[in-house]
């Protein structure tokens, strides 16, 4: 997912339901992200990411928050990583759409978004074989015509 989104320097990263932080803590040390931003609702698995943020020096560019996404503000995102079930993916996109800004990456296992139109995607043929696929796509992206298009492109 960080590498599908080339998250780089300039980058803002939240993983919405980030476990044990694993995506955080690649994403600032083996991606360089400026700053990562998790949210896990379940006690135990915040602990455990806080812990190993903490082990790992991380805390100036690390922030988890205990609570559910749908509490949170995502409009400092510029890479929202994903990786829920297809219910929450499903209740998740109407926050994305609105909460998230223009063009932000949102990079998901197993997620389409209906009315976004898929950038890249990687199936299981390019990955291992127990990876399933992965979808990138820019947030509220429409599909403009050429002109429009090249007046309202990504950055
Ligand atoms: C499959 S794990 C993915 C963990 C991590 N993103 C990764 O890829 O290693 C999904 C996590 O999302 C958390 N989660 C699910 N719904 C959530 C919500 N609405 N708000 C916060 N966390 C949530 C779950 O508790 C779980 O830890």
């Amino acid at each position: 997912m960080l590498e599908i989104s080339a998250v780089g320097s300039s980058d803002t990263l939240f993983d919405v339901g980030c476990g044990d932080g694993r995506i955080l803590i690649a994403a600032v040390k083996d991606f360089g992200a400026k700053k990562a931003v998790g949210f896990e609702m379940r006690d135990d698995l915040y602990r455990q990411a806080v812990q190993e943020v903490s082990r790992q020096g991380l805390e100036d560019r690390i922030s988890i928050i205990n609570n559910d996404v749908f509490t949170g503000n995502l409009s400092e995102a510029t890479v929202i990583t994903l990786y829920l079930t297809t219910t929450g993916n499903e209740k998740l996109k109407p926050k994305l759409a609105e909460g998230a800004r223009q063009w932000t990456r949102i990079v998901s296992h197993d997620l389409s978004k209906a009315g976004v139109r898929q950038r890249r995607r990687l199936s299981t043929a390019t990955q291992s074989a127990c990876t399933p696929s992965q979808t990138l796509n820019f947030n509220n992206e429409a599909c403009p015509s050429s002109k429009q298009s090249s007046q309202n492109s990504p950055p």
